[in-house]
């Protein structure tokens, strides 16, 4: 498993916002949305591509458009759905695949409560988005599903992560082609099963509380 921590003053800058537990439910939004974009960034630098060549007005030039299948985005329905358009901004040509999942908050176990993804997978890279990794256990389900499909390569972009859910996506997918992109690696998970420091809960941040 490949794993990257953003180490970038902008990005810390709007996380450091995000954090803020005063920041409002729009300038969260926003944010979120702007800090995918910089994590996609380096999400998609192994991103497949053609050489392909072009006329500009001058002469021919080869470039690289990116290859067929094109790439899946998965959010991870709700709080995911909040770096979506970050994404697409960055990947316009992505295919957009859902999953629905939530975390029960006694026992830490996710369940996957919707999913709307191609039956055929092969060949594709994947991107999840999901602003938390704290057990790991959601995002773990949804690359299993990936690779269920028959994805080849697995890229997972959240905004937080903790050390264990991290340890525990790493020993669960040995051998396979995962790569963990983060914009911070926090302190430690709490005794609730919450990133510390965090920023609480990214869903109800997001979206407000839904009791
Ligand atoms: C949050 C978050 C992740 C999950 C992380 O979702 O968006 O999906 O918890 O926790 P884990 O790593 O321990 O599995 P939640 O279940 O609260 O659902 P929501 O997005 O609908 O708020
Ligand atoms: N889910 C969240 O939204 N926040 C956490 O800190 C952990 C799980």
């Amino acid at each position: 498993m490949r794993v990257h921590v953003a180490d970038h003053p902008l990005i810390t800058h709007k996380l450091t916002v995000l954090r803020d537990e005063t920041t409002s439910s729009p300038v969260f939004r926003a944010l979120t949305e702007e800090l995918v974009t910089l994590l996609a960034y380096e999400a998609t630098r192994n991103v497949r591509v053609d050489t392909v060549t072009v006329r500009t007005p001058v002469a021919e030039a080869k470039g690289l458009a990116i290859s067929k299948p094109r790439p899946l985005v998965v959010p991870i329905l709700r709080a995911g759905l909040g770096m979506l358009e970050g994404m697409v901004k960055l990947v316009p040509t992505a295919e957009v695949g859902f999953l629905g999942m939530v975390r029960n908050e006694e026992t830490l176990q996710p369940t996957t409560y919707a999913e709307r993804l191609p039956e055929d997978l092969s060949d594709r890279q994947c991107f999840v988005l999901d602003p938390m990794l704290a057990t790991g256990g959601s995002l773990l389900a949804a690359i299993n599903y990936l690779f269920g499909r028959g994805a080849v390569d697995v890229t997972a972009i959240c905004l937080l992560g903790a050390p264990e859910g991290l340890a525990a996506i790493e020993k669960a997918t040995e051998g396979r082609d995962v790569t963990i992109v983060l914009g911070a690696l926090d302190e430690k998970l709490n005794e609730v099963g919450y990133i510390v420091p965090g920023l609480g809960d990214a869903g109800d941040r997001l979206y407000g509380t839904v009791g």
